[in-house]
């Protein structure tokens, strides 16, 4: 089944253009990623799937279901998680309370108490320290507890928005494997990324966006041998 459809969406600031006759097509349990410059339109899709940027024309489907008008909390209530760009966590909120607000929606208190054990034992490092501000943790740690927070809802969708935006290397690397994790547990995931190289070993396939419109889509594999990935985006 396809679990997220983008039919020709077109998007504007005012006047401005910021997404051209975009399709993307992500089935069941596919780890799909969109690669692209600073600018080039990621963000304002993950918005537009989010519901937090009307697109101008265009539809969009989740599940089969047309979810082009539908308010964001429903989006979110439906199953799309979401991990916005920069990792933004509530600062003065401890761990422990950050994580609960992910799970807001759920009113089975044992199903929002397995989650919060789930998260803790994928993120050994966050149960250590539930009770700390979320401002006094590292990059690093920040970029766990936004994806565990994502996870509290039990998405079946997961948007994730640069998740090598301003972390070292390694960081990037344990995110990834992080993610892949997920994945193979049954998450379908799209990830968007300025960070080619590490987007496409992480994804089965990808979509390269260019100033708003998407110019290739193939395996992560071909895109990763393509010569005008290589020389555009992957730094040969
Ligand atoms: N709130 C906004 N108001 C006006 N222009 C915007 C706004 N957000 C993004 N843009 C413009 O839309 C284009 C795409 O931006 P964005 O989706 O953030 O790209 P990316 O995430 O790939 O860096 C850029 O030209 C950007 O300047
Ligand atoms: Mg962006």
């Amino acid at each position: 089944m396809k679990v997220l459809r983008l039919e020709n969406i077109d998007a504007y600031y005012g006047q401005s253009q910021a997404l051209t006759d975009v399709s993307i097509d992500i089935k069941e349990g596919e780890f799909v990623t969109i690669i692209g410059a600073n600018g080039a339109g990621k963000t304002t899709i993950m918005k537009c799937i989010m519901g937090l940027h009307r697109p101008r024309r265009g539809r969009i489907y989740f599940r089969n279901r047309d979810i082009t008008n539908m308010e964001p909390w429903d989006r979110a209530a439906l199953g799309i998680g979401y991990i916005p760009e920069g990792r933004r966590v509530f600062p003065d909120l401890t761990v422990e309370e950050n994580l609960r607000m992910g799970g807001y929606r759920i009113v089975d208190r044992k199903r929002l108490e397995n989650n919060l054990e789930k998260c803790f034992r994928l993120f050994p490092r966050l149960k250590e320290r539930k009770s700390q501000a979320a401002r006094t943790m590292s990059g690093g740690e920040q970029q766990m507890l936004a994806i565990a927070r994502a996870l509290m809802s039990d998405p079946v969708l997961l948007l994730i928005d640069e998740i090598s935006m301003g972390l070292m290397p390694i960081l990037v690397n344990h995110s990834l494997e992080i993610v892949k994790k997920l994945h193979g547990e049954g998450i379908t995931v799209l990830l968007v990324e300025q960070n080619a190289s590490k987007a496409l070993k992480a994804a089965d396939r990808g979509y390269v966006l260019e100033t708003g419109r998407i110019t290739l889509q193939d395996t992560s594999e071909n895109l990763r041998n393509n010569d005008e990935v290589i020389r555009a985006y992957l730094g040969a």
